[in-house]
């Protein structure tokens, strides 16, 4: 047969369990998954052994921060380095977040992202639009879903970059999201609280006495878990779609179970810093690097979020990669209220949640690509093309070895960023070779990809009521 490659041999997951079989790639489509695939191929094809091997969907992370100027700074990877480090990663499709500066129609968010995106994107591309301008920006979400965005966010807190919404502004953009189709996606944390608890510590000798330690001080579960219950209201109250993100607390994994029972439509993700870090790294020397909104919490909100990852509560895992570098962070000059708050993530999302998700006996695989891969397809609107190695999908594929584990250091990856979180952990799970739309991106565990040739994907609401 005349296909330009066949990845042979290997084992091909899915979000429903595991088949030995090939896969034949013609032009950027997959054509056919099958045993035997590679003894059928004309002598042009490529044939790339991968025995011994996982063949997974390419993982999508759908929270993305590149390029992104916020803390008076710029987030130290863009769209080249961030998606090189994706691709290293294993993740062929990203969502950012464009994001309004200033007094920014949606429009000019739009045009912005795309420049910032355009020929630098080494794989896939959609957007979410912040909604930062009250009604003015909530009477632009048609346009918005006619460029292909259907999904929307909302910050609880930021005030003082901006981007803040009150409760009304939230309930709006939820029946908004009725009308439209769309996903209104929620920081959920609680701002007149949060800025009380802050405001009580805010003065030098506590600065001096906890340090960063006050990040998480300021920050109790109840912020987080109080925020998340008020959202859940108002998508009672309108029928709107709502979304959790960054979901850092047990609580919230409960609130959102017992919602979810009583049949509203919310859905929910975390990221890997949720689940394998804890409040004990603002106890080291380099604590400050880790702030990030919402912190990280503890080792039990850990073990629930694993537990709502396994039981399909919590249907996501995404990165919220939002990096800055050793200087940018050590501009807090001691006042954690001045940290640019995010962590990188895209090189090592789906190595942590293999190594100590599957290969830790937490998640299956089949959860694993359910969670990074699948689900957050179906809640994009990028399902059937994303998410799935089927024919007719994209080629994109993320190829992992079972056991190979390679030590994280910022030195040897691709991010921008000069430090990791993860620094010295051993992780399995790798891409040892990724391909998006059928071009190699990497081989080998490194990098390879030439011309940018990620492309902007348009979007359309998802089914009202949607199974994952
Ligand atoms: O600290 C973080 N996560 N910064 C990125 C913006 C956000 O809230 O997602
Ligand atoms: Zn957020
Ligand atoms: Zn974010």
């Amino acid at each position: 047969m005349n296909w330009d490659t066949v990845i042979a041999g290997g084992t091909v997951v899915s979000a429903e369990g595991k088949q030995r079989a090939d896969v034949a790639i013609r032009g950027e489509r997959i054509v056919a998954v099958a045993k035997g695939l590679a003894r059928q191929a004309s002598p042009a094809t490529r044939i790339v052994d991968v025995a011994g091997r996982y063949v997974l969907p390419g993982a999508i992370d759908m929270h993305v921060h590149l390029d992104l100027a916020v803390c008076d700074t710029v987030t130290s990877d863009n769209f080249d380095s961030g998606t090189r480090a994706a691709a290293r990663g294993g993740v062929t499709t990203i969502i950012d977040f464009a994001t309004p500066y200033g007094d920014d129609t949606l429009h000019d968010a739009f045009d912005n992202w795309i420049r910032k995106a355009d020929g630098v994107s080494h794989i896939d591309y959609g957007f979410h639009m912040c909604l930062t301008r009250g009604e003015r920006h909530l009477r632009q979400v048609p346009e918005m879903v006619r460029l292909g965005i259907p999904t929307f966010k909302q910050f609880m807190i930021y005030a003082r970059e901006g981007w803040q919404s009150d409760d009304g502004q939230i309930f709006g953009a939820l029946e908004m999201m009725r009308q439209v189709g769309g996903t209104l996606l929620v920081h959920a944390e609680s701002c007149a609280v949060l800025d009380l608890l802050v405001a009580r510590q805010h003065h030098p000798a506590a600065m001096k006495r906890h340090g960063v330690l006050l990040h998480a001080m300021t920050r109790p579960s109840f912020i987080e878990a109080e925020a998340i219950q008020r959202a859940i209201k108002w998508a009672e109250v309108t029928g709107g779609r709502l979304y959790i993100v960054h979901m850092s607390t047990g609580e919230g994994a409960d609130l959102v179970r017992h919602a979810r029972r009583r049949g509203i439509d919310v859905w929910s993700e975390t990221c890997p810093q949720y689940l394998v870090l804890d409040e004990s790294v603002f106890r080291g020397k380099d604590g400050h690097l880790y702030a990030t909104s919402p912190q990280v919490k503890t080792e039990a909100d850990g073990l629930r979020l694993w537990q709502g990852l396994r039981r399909g509560e919590v249907a996501v895992v995404s990165t919220d990669t939002c990096s800055f570098t050793r200087a940018q962070k050590d501009r807090w000059g001691g006042d954690w209220t001045k940290l640019p708050n995010g962590m990188p993530g895209l090189e090592t999302m789906v190595p942590l949640i293999y190594t100590r998700g599957v290969l830790a006996a937490r998640l299956t695989l089949r959860q694993l690509v359910a969670a990074c891969c699948t689900n957050p397809a179906r809640l994009m609107g990028l399902y059937p093309r994303k998410g799935v190695i089927q024919p007719g999908s994209d080629a994109d594929l993320a190829i992992i070895h079972p056991t190979h584990k390679i030590k994280v250091d910022w030195r040897k990856m691709e991010t921008h960023c000069d430090w990791n979180p993860y620094q010295g952990w051993s992780l399995a799970g790798f891409a040892e070779h990724t391909f998006s739309r059928g071009r190699q991106l990497v081989e080998n565990y490194r990098f390879i990809g030439q011309g940018c040739g990620g492309q902007y994907l348009p979007r359309e609401p998802v089914a009202p009521r949607l199974q994952t």
